[in-house]
């Protein structure tokens, strides 16, 4: 399948599930939903979740006590296999993935208590545009609770340039700071960042390492000699952008104020 938005193909999905978890195509597993989603009072509340992937994180809101989770992702693979695996776990009354165009988000105004986000606005170019989309549809005293990956100050130096194109991806990443602008910018207020780069960079050594490790034979039978070669240099390449403090994952928090 080719689509404009369809940049995680079948082999990047299984490579991702294989290192994060079945469901998983960021990094922490259930335990980084619980970090990002932990400060908020879900009982009850009904959740978007943009750029929701596979779902995995989705059952997570659930257990931490949402009554309902909408999951949007405008790659329509992605999509499909969301919602299989959602129909699968018998959870679909309460966990619904929809594809989506990217731009407006089609809900009306206050239609959520929360909205979340797990590294996927990176993907997003108009942060603006975005971030006015995310408070429109949040009630008043609504919350925003994402994990997002930064850049550091200045241009793309090379090895964020390589990392890039072992990615196959595009990313529209912006510093911490000028994110909280476009937050702040958007109406947003209690506004909080954290940089969590140096938990991550950890992380992602261990995940190279489990790749020549524990990974190695499945990843071989999975994606061939030129897969897997491909694979363990792209994440070879994260960890050198991740050592450097070039690329900088985070986490934010903010509030849509009551009208008044
Ligand atoms: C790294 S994956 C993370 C998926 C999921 N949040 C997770 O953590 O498992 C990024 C996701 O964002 C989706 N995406 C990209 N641009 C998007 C947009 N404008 N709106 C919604 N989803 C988008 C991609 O299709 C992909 O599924």
């Amino acid at each position: 399948m080719t689509d404009a938005h369809e940049e995680y193909d079948d082999r990047m999905l299984t490579l991702l599930q294989m290192i994060w978890g079945e469901g998983y195509l960021s990094p922490g597993g259930p335990q980084a939903v619980r970090e990002i989603a932990g400060g908020l009072d879900l009982t009850g509340k009904r959740v978007l979740d943009i750029g929701c992937g596979l779902g995995g994180l989705d059952q997570v809101l659930l257990t931490l006590g949402a009554a309902h989770v909408t999951g949007i992702d405008v790659a329509p693979l992605i999509a499909k296999l969301g919602q299989d695996r959602i129909r699968r776990s018998g959870l679909a009354n309460r966990i619904d993935i929809q594809l989506v165009e990217p731009g407006p988000l089609p809900f009306a105004d206050a239609s959520f208590d929360v909205v979340f986000g797990k590294d996927a606005w990176l993907h997003i170019p108009d942060k603006d545009a975005h971030f006015a989309e995310v408070y429109r549809v949040l009630k008043p005293g609504g919350r925003l609770a994402a994990g997002d990956w930064m850049k550091a100050p200045g241009p793309y130096g090379p090895d964020m340039a390589y990392f890039f194109k072992m990615e196959g991806l595009t990313y529209h990443l912006v510093t911490l700071a000028a994110y909280g602008q476009h937050i702040h910018g958007a109406g947003f207020t209690d506004i909080r960042l954290t940089d969590i780069t140096e938990r991550y960079r950890a992380d992602a050594h261990e995940e190279l390492a489990r790749m020549k490790g524990e990974l190695a034979e499945m990843m071989l039978a999975e994606m061939g000699e030129e897969g897997s070669a491909h694979f363990l240099e792209d994440w070879r390449s994260l960890t050198v952008v991740l050592d450097k403090g070039e690329l900088r994952p985070a986490q934010v928090w903010a509030r849509k104020p009551l009208a008044g």
